[in-house]
């Protein structure tokens, strides 16, 4: 037997009153989001037949989530960062906004405040024996004009797939770089090839993933904020191309224009890489659209 009462009108209200919609104080959209998560919970009780002990896991399971800083992993793993690509690139299609190198998502690991450099960085402090890495392109807008003075903030896992910072064994920013373009719109730098990443095994985020039946692997990749006065923020990565997880992100990451290829040979020095992107940014005169959105980030003010 089925009992349903979120749609009492003493319910209704009780929840109401919950969110605080009786009162003068506080923020309206707070309310209104709060009203709608709890009508939407209750709903989900009743249609899921969601028992008590079900419900103090899933609480249990937020406090874990916390405890381990994986809130943002988390709803990369379950498509919501992707979501929200797709949702930015039809409002961006209904807009007229188009062309230029394509979003995708930013992922929970980005570090604010990298050394900047002019045309040139070395990414890696030298302790990680992985592949050398030499990566070029050119910053353009979709006009074609060469982009001066673009900013090309990159970072990347070492060679273990773990990041500077969240990895406390890697020096201050390794392997992340803010580099200026050249006046030619071109960026250049050296590092080491890296490794995919795997969310932490025994984290509540794979602990979840594993009862879905899924892997919390993503491919190689290497993330960009690329931004120029005059133009469009953009947050993107790369993803390495023969990859065994390209096509099979945990966190839905890979698009095709973004696939890039990774050329392996010898030289004198021994064995190297070199991979060739270019970026193009859609230009804007809205000053909002010219920065990254607002998000919590290591070390941003
Ligand atoms: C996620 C993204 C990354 O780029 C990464 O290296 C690890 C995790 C994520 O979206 O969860
Ligand atoms: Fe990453």
């Amino acid at each position: 037997m089925t009992v349903r009462i979120s749609q009492t009108a003493d319910v209704q209200q009780f929840f109401e009153q919950a969110a605080g919609f009786d009162q003068p104080g506080g923020d309206q959209r707070m309310k209104t989001v709060v009203h709608r998560v709890l009508n939407d919970s209750i709903k989900i009780i009743e249609d899921l037949q969601i028992t008590p002990e079900e419900f103090w896991k899933a609480v249990n399971y937020l406090n874990d989530l916390g405890r381990r800083q994986e809130a943002g992993l988390l709803v990369a793993g379950l498509g919501l960062e992707h979501y929200l690509d797709l949702l930015l690139d039809a409002e961006d299609a209904q807009a007229g906004h188009v062309g230029g190198t394509p979003r995708t998502i930013e992922g929970p690991l980005y570090v604010a405040g990298a050394p900047v450099s002019e045309h040139f960085a070395r990414l890696d402090d030298g302790q990680d024996p992985g592949t050398v890495l030499y990566m070029t392109g050119q910053v353009r807008d979709t006009e074609g004009q060469p982009l001066a003075n673009a900013v090309v903030d990159v970072w990347h896992a070492n060679t273990g797939g773990t990041y500077s910072y969240f990895d406390p064994s890697q020096s201050e920013f390794n392997l992340r770089r803010r580099i200026l373009t050249d006046a030619d719109g071109r960026y250049r730098f050296q590092s080491i090839v890296p490794s995919g990443y795997g969310c932490p095994p025994y984290g509540p985020t794979q602990q979840l993933l594993d009862q879905l039946g899924r892997h919390g692997q993503r491919p190689a990749h290497i993330h960009f904020f690329i931004s120029a006065p005059g133009h469009r923020h953009l947050t993107t990565q790369i993803n390495l191309a023969g990859d065994k997880y390209l096509h099979d992100d945990f966190a839905y990451a890979t698009r095709d224009e973004l696939i890039a290829e990774i050329h392996f040979s010898e030289d004198a020095k021994g064995p190297r890489a070199d991979i060739d992107f270019d970026f193009v940014l859609q230009p804007t005169a809205a000053p909002e659209d010219q920065t990254r959105r607002e998000r919590v980030r290591a070390l941003e003010a």
